[in-house]
């Protein structure tokens, strides 16, 4: 199992390092432009391996795509991040041309791969990645629904005073500060609907939380998070290499799923070997479908800006 992880910045060496720790893949290759950052990444995380116990190699190259030929996987952070006050859409502009020629130069050397998309804004990067390689729509993955669900839970389970591992719950629609929906309906703990336990006043707020979650981070680091996406981005690359057939909600390409078609945006999906198996269709109220709709008007409006 060969993977290769596009940007050698906080997200993709986090990912990277997580991927190695979970000890599943032979080969993490890490991909820079910036000249040496990659390659030294490579080796600091490789002088980790005998304290971590892990026996996946890691390398690292300045832009050489030859040596990310025949990867099963790749995964794209390039792209710049947002700044504290920025909106994930004000990066189209410098990140669908980063995003385009990365997929072009990752097919060239492994026509087999499957693509998951970090870099913002994910959802339009998803599908751009869709309009412009002509990878089959199972392959081409964004991550956005896991790495929020992850943060919703964390809200949930502070609201609740419970451990994280009690509870349960799931955003969909686009990735995007207004374009969330974290499906309290949903949310469990412990087989429990959360809303035993708390009130609608107070899951609005974790609601919320859970939308700015990105938002806020940025406004304390002065740049995007890279623990939670690089931890979610490895779950999915973990599900697909072991053929988990796990559930995450994941930005796909939808052809009538859900009432919407010609759009990437989150919905849960199953990942195996070959990437999203199945996309999974649950029965939303008329409020919650109305969200979606207006998510998805949202991820649209983005796309827009597309020249493809
Ligand atoms: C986030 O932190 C990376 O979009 C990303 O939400």
């Amino acid at each position: 199992m060969k993977v290769t992880v596009v940007g050698a910045g906080a997200v993709g060496a986090s990912c990277a390092e997580y991927i190695a720790i979970k000890n599943f893949a032979s080969e993490v290759v890490l991909v820079d432009i910036k000249e040496g950052y990659a390659e030294g990444k490579a080796m600091d995380l490789m002088q980790t391996a005998s304290l971590n116990g892990f026996d996946t190699k890691i390398t690292g190259t300045t832009g050489d795509y030859v040596k990310t030929a025949h990867s099963d996987i790749a995964v794209i952070t390039s792209g710049i991040p947002r700044k504290p006050g920025m909106t994930r859409e004000e990066l189209i502009g410098i990140n669908a041309g980063i995003v385009k020629d990365v997929s072009s130069n990752l097919i060239k050397y492994s026509p087999n791969v499957t693509i998951i998309v970090v870099s913002n804004p994910m959802d339009t990067m998803t599908y751009l990645v869709h309009k412009t390689t002509g990878l089959p729509k199972n392959k081409i993955i964004g991550m956005g629904g896991a790495l929020d669900s992850a943060r919703f839970k964390y809200r949930l389970a502070e609201a609740l005073g419970a451990p994280i591992s009690d509870v349960d719950g799931m955003v969909i629609g686009g990735h995007s500060d207004t374009g969330m929906l974290p499906l309290t309906r949903l949310a469990t703990r412990n087989s429990v609907p959360v809303s035993k336990f708390l009130s609608e006043e107070r899951l609005e707020q974790v609601k919320e939380d859970t939308k700015v979650g990105g938002a806020t981070l940025t406004k304390l680091l002065g740049t995007s998070a890279w623990y939670a996406p690089g931890a979610a981005v490895s779950g999915l690359v973990q599900a697909i290499a072991c053929d988990q057939k796990k559930m995450f909600p994941c930005s796909t390409l939808l052809d009538g799923e859900y009432g919407l078609k010609d759009i990437c945006i989150g919905a849960p999906v199953i990942l195996g070997n070959d990437g999203i198996e199945e996309i999974v269709e649950i029965e939303l109220t008329d409020a919650e479908k109305n969200k979606l709709q207006e998510s998805a008007a949202g991820v649209r409006k983005t796309n827009g800006l597309l020249e493809v």
